[in-house]
């Protein structure tokens, strides 16, 4: 992982090689950064004229410095997008898009000069984030030629605006903490579903939190048994690699025993469907079926080392969906660890099975305040898209809270709604729930049926189907994982003084 320093040195004294400075929309470069544009020997000016620099988001220039009063070898003036609409989740997007533009340039050493009106703390924490963001590689399986490394030697560059320095110091290594938990959440979803099985997904979590300090339990297919998980071992039925419960502890010495925080997260490592099969095309992408779990481990450990004020659990019920001899069949009826009987009419739908059987042990486990997070349905996709998370919840306080620190953490979502119609949509004439509801409202019905599963306390559920995976690049994001709701998870563990 790179370094990164915290530095207020004027902007000639900072050594590093390429000095990113923001560019509002509409600004004139040379005028607004006289310094830079005589360092440039006028190349700023000249290329404002000649609209090579406009100060369009994500747009890049860069240029030489000459003469020994500056130590940045290079100036890279970054289109900040228009000054009205920055805010610290452009800012960390500019961050990350700049350390991607440098990585791809292969330059080892970069610096982000902060500029404009957000708060020093709150920018350097974005700023790190993003920078951090850039660090992270989809392509480790390859043998060939990779993408650049990324930078070994990262700074903030602070001159403006106080805020103390301890204070910038703290949001710093929170950024760096959020930054790399978001990464190690990335680094699982992109993992290959025959290295990261279930048994292989639990060791790796059990060694990520432990690093961070967090109480470790892995449960096993007889631990699971005995608990009655029904759901759970249903859908584990048609693969050949035993499931697991990964549960996480973090009870920092004298917190409250109220509130505890219940973080609940997808675990599948590969989701064929079961027998109920998925069709070939894109399958291969149900390997990051897991980026729930894999969000809420990350989130815990980032919770532990920032040190959380509160408890915190997270359990993660992870296995396969295939479709083995053993298999779970359609018209299967199951009997989870909370006494409900689910008929089974789609066994794509198993989500929701092994979710059921997390979001009751979560509460068995004394959580007051519960969020499950899941790559859960393709009709929040359709419904939503790939830019916003399905927000799902009650009370309405509790679910406002957590879009509100979502949106700040870059992670935005949207509210959906849990009317009792939807619940009425997954009534079974043999069991207690199904576990489809059909085409209609599939995110809603979904939902409702979790909601079944959260007992009376205040519950979030985040569907993520849409925004785990990026299908395409953007500047600021390579295709493949993102990373999405660790941060969120990690930031909602510090509002407690609001529950
Ligand atoms: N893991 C999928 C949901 C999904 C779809 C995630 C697309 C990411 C991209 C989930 O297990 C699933 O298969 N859901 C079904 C539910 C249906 C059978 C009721 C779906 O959305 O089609
Ligand atoms: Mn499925
Ligand atoms: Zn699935």
């Amino acid at each position: 992982m790179p370094s990164i320093r915290l530095l207020t040195d004027p902007a000639p004294a900072v050594d590093t090689d390429l000095l990113v400075v923001p560019v509002f929309d509409g600004e004139d470069a040379a005028d607004a950064l006289p310094a830079v544009d005589a360092a440039s020997h006028g190349e700023v000016h000249r290329a404002t004229a000649s609209g090579e620099i406009r100060g369009r988001l994500y747009e890049f220039f860069v240029t030489p410095t000459a003469g020994d009063k500056w130590k940045p070898r290079l100036i890279g003036i970054a289109g900040a997008g228009k000054a009205a609409d920055f805010d610290t989740e452009r800012l960390r997007k500019l961050a990350t898009a700049s350390a991607l533009m440098a990585r791809g340039r292969r330059i080892p050493r970069v610096a982000f000069l902060h500029r404009g009106v957000i708060p020093g703390a709150d920018a350097a924490q974005a700023i790190v984030e993003g920078l951090i963001l850039a660090a992270f590689s989809v392509d480790q399986y390859k043998t060939g030629e990779r993408f650049g490394p990324p930078a070994d030697d990262l700074a903030v560059v602070i001159t403006v605006d106080g805020g103390s320095r301890a204070s910038i110091e703290r949001a710093i290594q929170r950024g760096r903490v959020l930054g790399e938990s978001s990464n190690l959440a990335r680094a699982l979803a992109n993992e290959p579903p025959n290295v990261l099985t279930p048994q292989v997904f639990a060791e790796r979590a059990g060694t990520i939190a432990r690093d961070a300090g967090v109480a470790v339990e892995i449960l096993d297919e007889k631990a699971i048994q005995r608990l009655g998980m029904g759901l759970l071992l249903g859908v584990a039925r048609g693969s050949a690699e035993p499931p697991r419960v990964i549960v996480l502890r973090h009870e920092p010495p004298g917190a409250p025993t109220a509130p505890v925080l219940g973080l609940v997260g997808k675990g599948i490592t590969f989701d064929t469907g079961g027998i109920s099969i998925k069709p070939a095309e894109g399958m291969d992408r149900m390997k990051d079926d897991m980026a729930g779990g894999a969000a809420v481990i990350c989130a815990m450990r980032a919770i532990s080392l920032l040190e959380a004020p509160i408890r915190v659990i997270g359990v993660v019920p992870t296995t396969e969906n295939m479709p083995g001899g053993r298999a779970l069949r359609p018209g299967d009826i199951l009997t989870g660890a909370s006494g409900k009987t689910v008929e089974v009419i789609n066994t794509d739908a198993e989500g929701r099975l092994i979710l059921g059987d997390g979001l009751w042990y979560a509460l068995h486990l004394g959580a007051t305040h519960l969020v499950d997070v899941a790559t859960l349905t393709g009709a929040c996709v359709v419904g939503l898209g790939k830019a916003m998370s399905g927000l799902f919840g009650r009370p309405d306080s509790w679910r406002n809270l957590v879009q509100e620190v979502a949106l700040k953490a870059g992670d935005r979502s949207w509210p959906m709604p849990l009317y009792d119609e939807y619940l009425e949509q997954m009534r079974s004439e043999i069991a207690d729930l199904v576990n489809s509801g059909g085409r209609a409202g599939g995110a809603c019905t979904a939902a409702a049926f979790l909601k079944e599963f959260a007992g009376s306390v205040p519950w979030v559920h985040l569907d993520i189907a849409g925004t785990a995976w990026a299908e395409e690049a953007k500047p600021y994001q390579p295709k493949g994982p993102i990373g999405v709701a660790v941060r969120t998870l990690a930031e909602l563990a510090f509002t407690a003084d609001r529950w």
